[in-house]
């Protein structure tokens, strides 16, 4: 009794100490796989996961990017880890503001998903080097990715570093932590064959190290048939159904289902239709798959000089269902959130057994998951781009071509992949005319007085500029301190020379490994040339004329994000090559093997023109002569912020090529006169059939890109400092500021149509009990805003696209009537697709109903 006093104090609050502890570990603490699924405290799950890079969007952004997310039906989200962010300089990490990883991991737990954290630490992910900081390169006797001994020893030292960083914080699943899932390298298969032998070593070596960190959750690796035992190898590409993991014990696994592609400095804008997407994953569910990964669910913005390259734009957009400023991508993420409807329905059947097969014709299947305790879900797969009717179990379905149509129940369609219910909304930017501080002049355009200037230097200018014999690489000399290096060369002409003769025209010639080349004869800009994203290499021809006695030839190399993918892209090297030539008179004398003089980055970028700090104050020139469209020039304004929280842009329409920065913050590089290519796009491309990145092109012969994302947190209350650095030449005075708003709200369905799969989200009809059929939905986007006018509707056969719709031969003539009355005034609404409520315009025809809304702002 005497010591069960004290225990039965102590009792009480032990228990309670236990439950807290419990339900404070919302997440199993145990993950492990079988042949079917990711088992998580033993029950198998279809998990839907999203990729949303941390560094791609600001920490005040990520909590309702996550939310969407949720909203969206993700279960997980997906990150890389960037090495080169988190360790610049070897051995001291930086992980703070959006480096902050672990407040990352944090917020993605506080929404209730899991986290799959991709460590790598080689990414790719169109990141600068694919993620690994520079110093590694000049760590004597390395060579990357393979079995070698300076680079394990890094690799190690750095995922053990992530590890352990996560384990303190408890963010491991066996910890009660929302890490699931980690990843290992990426896509080395991919590439494993260009390094012999040793690259077998090298993953076997990486699959052990992994595993000895010891986690408590799955590791995986990407495009890796061989990833050896536990380790499960998983899928990347735009379709994975026919995938299967090397192992029968292992999940079908998909890490990267590419929701688009990115887009790249004069290339055209790539785009992937909402309805081959979904007909990726269904197919990919349909065959046995139950973990899916979009690849980006949004993808952001590279700021700074994070691209990867060359050439990577500063818009990492990817048309991901959430788009780069963190507003819906519409209809792309609707449709995908009522297919991850379907599929949660499905899932008790999905992870109970694998599917089984009937053909029903060709390039039609049927795969049904049946349970002995009578569950039962099946797929109807049309792979042909023909419309099909097929008999399944008894019963007529049709399957437009290149479509899936989704049974949860084995018998009635719930969802079909090719059959938009979802609203589509148009994004529109507002150009704005807010006042610019002190000079009272519209900011959409700035007055030249507005702005001030000072001229970076063409050629050296800097105590720290050194000389070498003949042409060095780029990237070895910058150790990509800086996007730029000066190569300079002076020389005399005298009368002893008879083929270059003074006053008359000699000719130069450049060849150069890229990226970009800007040509200066005696401090004159005679010219530049660039690469692509196809090919880096340039060869620059001018005729120049040289003076009598001293010339000087500057040359200034840039670089534009540095190659991330690839056997050995580490080694694949910018800048000038050579030769170097001047050619008169038939003779062509080679400058490349003589001294030249280097400097590193720009004058400038020493003094830090960028920082909005007082120290350069004195430098800033603001005369009457704002020099326009002449290369090198630093630009500095203010700006009053655009009032509300509408995401911000800035239309560099009018500048050349350089970098941005807010507040002493690097908004990434601009360049709006390099222009994608004329031909080669579409703006509505056929979703039916194989997609490619190269299928579906927006924005030829416009630039690639001409907003760049101003995150909200990087502006204040008050002036704003906004500095530029222009290379090649423009005009600051064009450049406007924008804000990004949701336009019209659409929704074109029809008859044939399924119901809505989730209309218990729909308030409007979540007491309605009626058996529905299909609908049309909209919603504004902010929860305070109203509808405020309908702009169209048509029951009947309407034509056209969100915009421009416009009535077809049968419309009936109530629709505009019946649609206001259910939705003027609401936040949202929802109007049936039916004979019902129209009439019948036209009989025996199939009929669909269009309609075109705005919200109040
Ligand atoms: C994959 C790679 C990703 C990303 C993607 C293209 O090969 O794993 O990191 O680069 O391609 O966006």
């Amino acid at each position: 009794m005497k010591r069960c006093h004290h225990l039965c104090r102590l009792l009480p609050l032990w228990l309670s100490l236990v439950i807290l502890s419990f339900s404070h570990s919302s997440y199993g603490d145990n993950v492990t796989y079988d042949h079917r699924a990711l088992v998580i405290n033993g029950v198998r799950r279809v998990l839907i996961s999203g990729s949303i890079h941390y560094p791609r969007s600001t920490p005040e952004m990520w909590p309702d990017l996550i939310q969407k997310a949720k909203d969206g039906g993700l279960d997980v989200v997906e990150t890389y880890v960037f090495w080169n962010l988190h360790e610049p300089v070897q051995g001291q990490y930086d992980f703070e503001g959006r480096k902050d990883i672990v407040k990352f991991v944090k917020t993605v737990a506080e929404a209730g998903l899991y986290v799959h954290l991709r460590i790598g630490p080689y990414v790719c992910a169109e990141w600068n080097y694919g993620g690994f900081p520079l110093w590694l390169h000049f760590i004597p006797g390395i060579k990357f990715r393979t079995d070698n001994e300076p680079f394990k020893t890094e690799m190690q030292r750095f995922t053990a570093k992530i590890v352990d960083m996560m384990k303190q914080e408890n963010l491991y699943a066996s910890q009660g932590g929302p890490i699931i899932l980690s990843q290992i390298e990426n896509e080395y298969g991919n590439i494993d064959s260009a390094y012999g032998a040793a690259a077998q070593r090298y993953i076997q070596w990486s699959a052990s190290m992994a595993l000895s960190l010891d986690t408590g959750v799955p590791w995986v690796m990407c495009q890796q048939s061989d990833a050896p035992d536990p380790i499960i190898n998983t899928c990347n590409g735009f379709y994975c159904d026919q995938f299967s993991p090397n192992s029968n014990n292992k999940p079908k696994m998909w890490t990267e289902n590419w929701s688009g592609w990115f887009l790249s400095f004069g290339g055209s804008a790539p785009y992937r239709p909402p309805q081959d997407l979904a007909f990726a994953v269904a197919r990919f569910f349909q065959r046995g798959g139950t973990f899916q990964n979009y690849y980006m669910y949004q993808g952001g913005t590279n700021f700074g000089r994070t691209t990867g390259g060359p050439f990577i734009a500063t818009s990492y957009d990817y048309d991901a269902p959430i788009d780069e400023y963190g507003l819906l991508n519409q209809p792309k993420w609707g449709h995908l959130r009522d297919l991850h409807k379907v599929i949660k329905k499905c899932e008790p059947a999905l992870i109970a057994t694998d599917p089984a097969y009937t053909s029903l014709g060709q390039n039609l299947e049927a795969h049904a998951y049946k349970t002995s305790s009578g569950a039962c879900a099946a797929f109807l797969a049309n792979i042909n781009t023909q419309d099909a009717t097929v008999k399944f179990n008894g019963k007529t379905y049709q399957l437009p071509g290149w479509s899936v149509s989704i049974l949860p129940d084995c018998k009635n369609v719930v969802y079909n992949t090719a059959q938009i219910n979802s609203q589509e909304t148009t994004s529109e930017m507002r150009y704005l005319s807010s006042i610019s501080e002190g000079t009272n002049q519209p900011l959409s355009r700035l007055s030249s007085s507005g702005w001030s200037y000072i001229k970076e230097p063409v050629g050296i200018s800097k105590a720290d500029a050194f000389t070498r014999k003949g042409l060095v690489e780029q990237i070895n000399t910058t150790a990509d301190a800086s996007d730029y290096l000066w190569y300079s060369i002076s020389f005399n002409i005298t009368m002893g020379e008879p083929w270059l003769i003074s006053g008359e025209q000699t000719l130069l010639h450049v060849e150069s490994l890229g990226h970009v080349l800007r040509a200066f004869v005696n401090g004159y800009y005679i010219g530049g040339a660039m690469g692509s994203a196809d090919s880096t290499k340039i060869s620059l021809s001018k005729l120049i004329i040289l003076d009598k006695g001293k010339n000087t030839i500057d040359l200034l190399s840039a670089t534009v994000g540095l190659q991330n993918y690839g056997a050995f892209f580490d080694l694949s090297g910018a800048g000038i090559t050579g030769p170097v030539t001047l050619s008169a008179n038939g003779v062509t004398f080679d400058l490349s093997p003589y001294v030249w003089t280097y400097q590193i980055g720009l004058k400038g970028e020493d003094m830090s023109l960028f920082d909005d700090s007082d120290d350069s104050a004195s430098l800033w020139l603001s005369d009457s002569t704002l020099p326009t469209n002449v290369p090198l020039v630093w630009y500095k304004t203010q700006f009053q912020a655009p009032a509300g929280n509408d995401p911000v842009a800035i239309d560099f329409t009018g500048m050349g090529k350089g970098e941005a920065w807010i507040n002493g913050q690097s908004i990434g590089r601009f360049w709006p006169n390099y222009t994608a290519p004329l031909s080669g796009c579409s703006d509505s491309c056929n979703y039916k059939g194989a997609y490619s990145s190269s299928k579906c092109l927006k924005k030829c012969g416009k630039p690639s890109q001409q907003l760049y994302h101003v995150p909200r947190s990087f502006l204040k209350e008050g002036a704003n400092t906004m500095v530029l650095f222009e290379e090649e030449g423009g005009d600051p005075t064009k450049i406007s500021f924008a804000t990004r708003h949701t336009g019209s709200l659409c929704a074109h369905v029809s008859e044939m149509h399924p119901a809505p799969v989730n209309f218990e989200v729909y308030p409007e009809l979540a007491v309605s009990k009626q058996k529905l059929g299909p609908m049309v939905h909209v919603t504004c986007p902010g929860p305070d805003q109203l509808i405020n006018e309908v702009k169209f509707a048509s029951f009947g056969t309407p034509q056209g696209t969100c915009g421009s719709y416009s009535h077809g031969k049968c419309s009936s003539t109530n629709a505009l009537s019946v649609v206001q009355q259910a939705c003027v005034g609401m936040n949202s609404c929802s109007v049936p697709v039916s004979t019902k409520a129209f009439g019948d315009p036209c009989r025996g025809v199939t009929k669909s109903l269009a309609i075109e809304a705005t919200c109040s702002s």
